[in-house]
């Protein structure tokens, strides 16, 4: 039985509609495409049909992409906790603020959810064989779901990504390649080989089944605030496909009637070293320019010039939320915060999101009443590098100092 509510795709600038049975990419006018439902269908779907779902993104089926459950690959990614962080909440004096825990998933990064669906549809459609760029963690989460879907993954990621992403695809079976330059090289490399080879090209937002993975982030989100969203939900924004998804999801869900007309207010996060979407919002502009030298340690931020720019600056503008730059020792020095107040080893990505909202709590955009969901997109654990470590060497007979 298909339960996927999925109709059509339909490009995010012109409209144009594409049949969602054939392997699509970008439409012909150089824009992603985004997968849209029936919503009149998705509008019956009762929210008790949760109750015995299983406890991961799956639980959502109505609202995904995939059709046939044979096709899903999964590593039980989804549902992550939403920890209260009270001691630093009540320092600052914001008196509801939380972080969601991508860190506790497989892959160890919210690039999972993206990969779970993006590699269950592509295997729906009969792909054997994607190839993608990457900033690390999206390769390694798309090389291990490809290793469990049989299909083959050629990975392309800057020699500088985090060490641990390159042993997971090395691990998983990928082809892996290593680029002397950033994200936007490898993106040029992997579109001369798809070109040449054939391969599906799973880059951010060149498929259209990622973002809808990573959506699940919204659904997740409302369900565990039982379907009172928060005031804010602030986001670390390299090619966006997880706020341009949280926006897609509560406008769904809006449409439906699971939640009510509000809608949080999105902040996208940038470090200050590539920060071409707030360059772009503080401008007023609805397209950035391609940031140049970037350099941040939270390397999944570092991209130049998303593809899916407009579409972040859109759910910036739509949800009268706004965008706010970090600096790395910043970023640094909250990551260790998180740790030692709150026992959350957070990726620097993530660690940028709680610098960003004590900035809006300070300049009063955050009011201390007001429910604040940071989303931490992975576990510290992939950067072990970005905690320095100085521990005394004893020998077996010494005793600790007091
Ligand atoms: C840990 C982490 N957080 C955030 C991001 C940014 O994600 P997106 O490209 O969906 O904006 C990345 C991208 O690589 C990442 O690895
Ligand atoms: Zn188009």
């Amino acid at each position: 039985m298909v339960v996927s509510c999925m109709s059509h795709l339909e490009c995010s600038k012109c409209g144009k509609t594409y049949d969602p049975d054939q392997v699509n990419q970008l439409c012909s006018c150089g824009a992603p495409l985004l997968v849209r439902y029936d919503i009149k269908r998705l509008a019956t779907v009762k929210k008790d049909i949760l109750l015995n779902r299983p406890h991961s993104l799956w639980r959502y089926k109505e609202f995904l992409p995939v059709k046939k459950d044979e096709s899903i690959v999964t590593l039980g990614e989804g549902m992550t906790p939403i920890i209260p962080l009270e001691k630093i909440g009540t320092r600052l004096g914001m008196k509801n603020l939380y972080m969601k825990d991508e860190g506790i998933i497989p892959t160890g990064t919210f690039k999972c959810r993206g990969a779970a669906v993006g590699v269950s549809r592509a295997k729906e459609l009969g792909i054997k064989n994607l190839a993608m760029p990457t900033a690390g963690n999206a390769g390694a989460a798309w090389a291990m779901y490809s290793a469990r879907a049989g299909m083959k993954a050629y990975i392309v990621m800057p020699e500088n990504a985090p060490p641990i992403t390159r042993n997971e695809c090395a691990v998983s079976g990928a082809a892996l390649y290593l680029v002397r330059g950033i994200i936007s090289d490898a993106n040029k490399i992997v579109g001369r080989a798809v070109g040449k080879y054939g391969w599906f090209d799973a880059s951010t937002l060149k498929e259209p089944y990622r973002i809808e993975g990573k959506k699940t982030m919204a659904l997740e989100i409302a369900e565990q605030f039982n379907w009172e969203v928060p005031d804010v939900i602030v986001y670390p924004t390299g090619g966006g496909v997880g706020i341009i998804g949280i926006y897609k999801c509560m406008c769904e869900l809006q449409e439906i009637g699971w939640i009510e007309r509000k809608m949080p207010r999105l902040v996208s996060v940038q470090a200050a070293g590539c920060a071409p979407i707030i360059k772009a919002w503080e401008e007023g502009k609805s397209e950035s320019e391609r940031w140049k030298n970037p350099v941040t340690v939270a390397l999944g931020l570092k991209v130049p010039k998303p593809l899916g720019d407009f579409l972040i600056l859109d759910a910036i503008y739509k949800t009268n939320g706004c965008a706010v730059a970090v600096e790395d020792e910043e970023i640094l020095r909250i990551e260790a915060n998180l740790a030692a107040e709150e026992g959350v080893f957070a990726c620097p990505e993530g660690a940028s999101t709680l610098a960003a909202a004590i900035r809006l709590f300070k300049q009063g955009w955050i009011k201390p009443d007001e429910k604040v969901v940071l989303l931490n997109t992975g576990t510290g654990l992939k950067y072990p590098e970005t905690v320095k470590v100085e521990a005394p060497s004893l020998d077996p007979t010494e005793d600790l100092p007091v």
